[in-house]
């Protein structure tokens, strides 16, 4: 069953640009990339997207890096692709991420580690409609 899943490729990876780097390798991973966008988020649209961790004390760094340059966000549509996204990630420290990830390959910390992406398909039905419509979505 083909599962959907948001990803987002984060300031600090736009300003090197390496998005096609990062596309590349979800395409190659048969990910179909079933919408995209590129948006410079306000600092509260960024607190509004991370609300689950609005406790955490990373918070309100996390939300100063994320609106400090664009993004692009995209919707990955394919087999496990919450699953699958996150193996093409890597871990949340690039420190700990295995090599050949997106994150041990493009990401310099903890917090500007590259891209983002949904951690469940819960989340994921979540978070796609944050940045997407359904009008948005190709079927
Ligand atoms: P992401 O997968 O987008 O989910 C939450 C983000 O918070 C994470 O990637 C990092 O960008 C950021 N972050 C900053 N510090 C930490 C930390 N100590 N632990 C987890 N996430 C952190």
């Amino acid at each position: 069953m083909a599962e959907r899943t948001l990803s987002i490729i984060k300031p600090d990876a736009v300003s090197k640009n390496v998005i096609g780097e990062i596309i590349k390798r979800f395409e190659s991973a048969q990910l179909k990339i079933v919408a995209i966008q590129m948006r410079h988020l306000t600092k509260k649209e960024a607190e509004a997207f991370y609300d689950v961790h609005r406790e955490r004390p990373f918070f309100d760094s996390l939300a100063t890096f994320m609106s400090s340059g664009p993004v692009v966000a995209m919707v990955l549509e394919g087999e496990n692709a919450v699953a699958k996204n996150r193996t093409l990630m890597g871990a949340t420290d690039p420190k700990k991420a295995d090599k050949g990830t997106i994150r041990a390959d493009f990401a310099g910390s903890i917090e500007a580690n590259a891209v983002h992406g949904s951690d469940s398909s819960a989340s994921a039905a979540v978070e796609i409609p944050f940045f997407f419509s359904r009008l948005d979505l190709v079927r």
